[in-house]
């Protein structure tokens, strides 16, 4: 069941500034490095879906890599799509545990900082696979002292857990442990790809 007031605490706790600003935009460092291990192995995607997207600044990453390809957000706060959308951005609202598109829609799935504000985070993990035709790549905070003050997000695993989420028939994940988040990076079997192991 979601939370009561889940939406309002998403608004507040990830806008920055009290004059409503949105947090962040500009360069994603972990959508670029992302990009940069699909190129190298020949990865190209015609359609990326970027959950939890803000502002939208990671859409851009996945633009400008992926010539032509059809990149979307989606984000649980109307304010910050609309914010994405006015800087010429395509998203819309929508809510990870209910992702409103059919079985393999979008070849990657990118997920970046959210995962961690699910409050069924096996649910929405196995949105995303679902509508993952290709790959599917999340970040997750282990559950740190920081990440349990943060009263936006509602999950709180370690390494192993967060791995068991995704330990599903027909995928395969590897994983690296980046500071104090886990970076996840799953393939359907059925992809047939030369983009070369995480680690
Ligand atoms: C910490 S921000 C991360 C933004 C961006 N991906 C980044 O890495 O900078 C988390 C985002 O997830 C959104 N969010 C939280 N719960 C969500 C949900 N259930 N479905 C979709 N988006 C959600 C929040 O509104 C917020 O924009």
């Amino acid at each position: 069941m979601t939370p009561p007031n889940y939406v309002e605490v998403q608004r507040s706790c990830n806008t920055a500034h009290s004059d409503g600003a949105i947090e962040k935009d500009g360069d994603s460092d972990v959508a670029l490095d992302l990009v940069g291990w699909l190129e190298e192995g020949g990865g190209a995607f015609d359609s990326v879906l970027v959950v939890g997207c803000r502002s939208g600044y990671e859409i851009d990453a996945f633009r400008g890599a992926f010539s032509g390809a059809a990149v979307l957000g989606v984000d649980l706060v109307p304010e910050f799509v609309r914010y994405a959308n006015s800087r010429g951005r395509c998203a819309l609202v929508a809510d990870m545990h209910a992702l409103p598109f059919g079985d393999r829609l979008f070849d990657l799935v990118y997920c970046c900082a959210t995962l961690e504000h699910a409050h069924d985070a096996h649910l929405a993990v196995g949105e995303m696979l679902r509508v993952a035709n290709r790959a599917v790549f999340c970040t997750a905070d282990l559950g740190t002292d920081s990440s349990k003050r943060n009263p936006s997000h509602f999950t709180f695993l370690d390494e192993p857990e967060w791995l068991a989420l995704f330990d599903r028939p027909g995928w395969t994940v590897e994983h690296k442990i980046v500071e104090e988040s886990v970076h996840l990076f799953a393939r359907r079997h059925s992809w047939n790809t030369s983009i070369p192991k995480w680690s």
